[in-house]
């Protein structure tokens, strides 16, 4: 099981986009995930069309009950399951020990291959536990002029909080990242942490935006389109690293072979 926290320095840059694309990417590819929204916002939650979960079964209820981790199957794509976040903005201050959250994913049956936690865009007390027991940390950020001011601190906040884990990568989501600005940014951010880049990049692309709405996942619709290929391409990356869980050359099958 390897726990990948998905993170940002600043809000909106495209954490849940990636989380809950992510984890349909690998679970497209055969890989058994379980998607844990860790932000009342629910946006990944919405993102696989989910649903607001009862209260009881809301990610941070489940926590604090201590009871064996109830998870929703995504029944129009085998593989993925969820934990579901609904609107509490109160439950970002809750505190966990370390480790309380990774025994409660050890006991989910059958084991995740990977779990992929979708994180509120501060660093609080929710955040922090969660990124604490993660393995890794995915590191979403747009190529806006704000990045290179708020992304040290992250890096620096990361390093403290999960001194275990490692960075993942630097995901470079291109959302809105416009002209001269956009491309001297990416320069920089390749100059200052240029091993740390994740290979894949996720281009703008505004289906993402109506797939959201429409509580599906881009490769549902067009899985040729230049976003869905990044995120089958995330996926395979990820398969790399963590291999024995899935092919990663798994061919993009028919939309038959996902109903
Ligand atoms: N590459 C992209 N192309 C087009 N739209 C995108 C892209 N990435 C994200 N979006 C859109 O940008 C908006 C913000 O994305 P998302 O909700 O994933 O960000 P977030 O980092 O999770 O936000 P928050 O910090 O509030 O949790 C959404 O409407 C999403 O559909
Ligand atoms: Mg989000």
């Amino acid at each position: 099981m390897h726990i990948l926290a998905i993170a940002s320095a600043k809000g909106g840059v495209g954490k849940s986009t990636v989380a809950s694309h992510l984890s349909g990417a690998l679970a497209f590819k055969g890989a058994e995930v379980l998607l844990v929204d860790a932000d009342p916002q629910g946006g990944s939650t919405c993102a696989v069309g989910a649903g607001v979960p009862q209260e009881h079964l809301a990610f941070t209820a489940q926590l604090l009950s201590g009871a064996q981790l109830a998870t929703q199957r995504i029944g129009s794509m085998p593989g993925l399951r969820v934990v579901g976040a609904r609107p509490d903005v109160d439950s970002l201050q809750l505190t966990f020990p370390q480790g309380h959250l990774r025994a409660h994913l050890e006991r989910v049956t059958p084991v995740p291959d990977f779990v992929i936690l979708d994180l509120a865009p501060s660093l609080e007390p929710l955040t922090l536990a969660c990124l604490g027991d993660a393995d890794g940390t995915l590191v979403v950020l747009t190529p806006t002029a704000l990045t290179l001011r708020t992304l040290p601190t992250l890096l620096q906040e990361l390093r403290h909080a999960c001194p275990h884990a490692s960075v993942e990568g630097l995901l470079i989501n291109h959302l809105g990242a416009v002209g001269g600005t956009a491309k001297l940014v990416l320069r920089s951010v390749h100059e200052r942490f240029g091993d740390w880049v994740f290979p894949v990049e996720l281009p703008e692309d505004e289906c993402i935006q109506r797939a959201m709405l429409e509580g599906h996942l881009v490769f549902w619709e067009d899985e040729t389109s230049p976003s869905s290929r990044a995120f089958l391409r995330m996926a395979d990356e990820l398969l790399i690293r963590y291999p024995g869980h899935a092919d990663p050359d798994e061919p993009i099958s028919g939309v038959e072979a996902r109903e």
